[in-house]
């Protein structure tokens, strides 16, 4: 005789017994999961017991199939049972953890602030409307020849280079990201009869390394005025204004000779800034000039004829000196905390 397990009926029913006790006690599927393979899977007591039957002499395989076989019948109706039990009250925990209260007074969660270039851009648009100013619009993704060729730009001119611009394939199509929004100038002159005065804000891109003072998209106005007789006075009182408007009476404005390809006479502008601290500087701030009579020509416009100024500027560039900011990072990173110190909200 081997200490084999032998199938007796007390031995079945203390196997029975221990499964129900372990059955009753399971508190949650992952429990009866583990009761499972202790009293019912391979390797448990009835499951051993079942084994035996078939090395047991062929007149007590009857009796003893019958008995094992109730035993874990006995078992498995236990099993089921409270698995439907723990099945349904983890349904009604799950539906009752999920519930809303759709009568609840909602609490207002601001998620956001708009950002305070965004004020910016629309206070430059706001204030090129009151002038009787209209609100131009271009593609950010461009076609080379508005970008370039139209304004007068040379086949080698360097910010056609490779390091500035981002071309985008396939480069036979010959479209870029617009490097600024001069190509709006283009745009401008050919979908408007004439006179036109048109102002244009809106996205560039350049492909410059984000660091304290550059990003490789940023933002730009544009200002374009073709009209008869405008001449560089019409240029400067316009920037005048501007600068009064966004910096205050205070503010002035002063030209330096420059060269732009789409402009003849071109010039640098600087604007006279004062600081929080009282002190107060030259700061450049975009370019302008008289447009260039190629250009005109490129918009089918007789330069005989008709004249007139673009200017444009960084609009980043204008929120850093004119708020103080000193890292083009806050500007990029949307850290809401930074558009609620200009006191934006949604
Ligand atoms: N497009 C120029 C730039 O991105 C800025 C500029 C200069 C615009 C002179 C003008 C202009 O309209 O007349 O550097």
């Amino acid at each position: 005789m081997s200490d084999a397990p032998q199938i007796t009926e007390n031995a079945v029913d203390a196997a029975v017994e221990a499964a129900l006790a372990a059955i009753a006690a399971a508190g949650d599927s992952a429990a009866l999961k583990v009761v499972r393979a202790a009293h019912s899977a391979e390797g448990s007591p009835l499951a051993n017991f079942n084994a035996l039957i078939r090395d047991l002499p062929g007149d007590q395989k009857a009796a003893a199939g019958k008995l094992v076989g109730g035993a874990r019948a006995q078992v498995n109706a236990a099993f089921a049972a409270q698995e439907s039990v723990i099945l349904a009250a983890e349904e009604s925990a799950k539906l009752e953890a999920e519930a809303l209260d759709v009568t609840a007074v909602p609490t207002r969660w601001r998620a956001g602030a708009r950002h305070p270039l965004s004020l910016l851009m629309e206070q430059m648009s706001d204030l090129f409307i009151s002038m009787g100013w209209e609100i131009g619009e271009g593609p950010e993704l461009e076609h080379e020849w508005f970008n370039f060729d139209a304004l007068n730009f040379d086949e080698d001119h360097p910010a056609r280079a490779m390091q500035d611009t981002f071309y985008v394939e396939p480069v036979e199509r010959h479209l870029v990201m617009r490097t600024h929004t001069s190509p709006v100038q283009i745009r401008s002159l050919l979908a408007r009869p004439l006179p036109v005065y048109v102002a244009a804000v809106g996205r560039v891109y350049r492909t410059d390394e984000l660091d304290a003072t550059h990003t490789p998209v940023f933002h730009q106005i544009e200002g374009i005025a073709i009209d008869k007789g405008l001449t560089m006075a019409n240029l400067r009182g316009t920037l005048e204004h501007m600068a009064h408007a966004l910096f205050g009476a205070g503010a002035q404005i002063r030209l330096r000779p420059n060269y732009f390809p789409f402009t003849e006479p071109s010039a640098e502008m600087d604007v006279w800034v004062e600081n929080a601290k009282g002190g107060a500087r030259w700061i450049e701030w975009g370019g302008c000039g008289m447009v260039n009579p190629n250009v005109l020509r490129s918009a089918g416009i007789d330069p005989d004829e008709y004249q007139g100024f673009a200017f444009g500027m960084g609009i980043d560039r204008t929120l850093m000196f004119r708020n103080g900011l000193t890292d083009m990072h806050d500007i990029v990173e949307g850290d809401v905390r930074f558009s609620r110190q200009f006191g934006m909200v949604v």
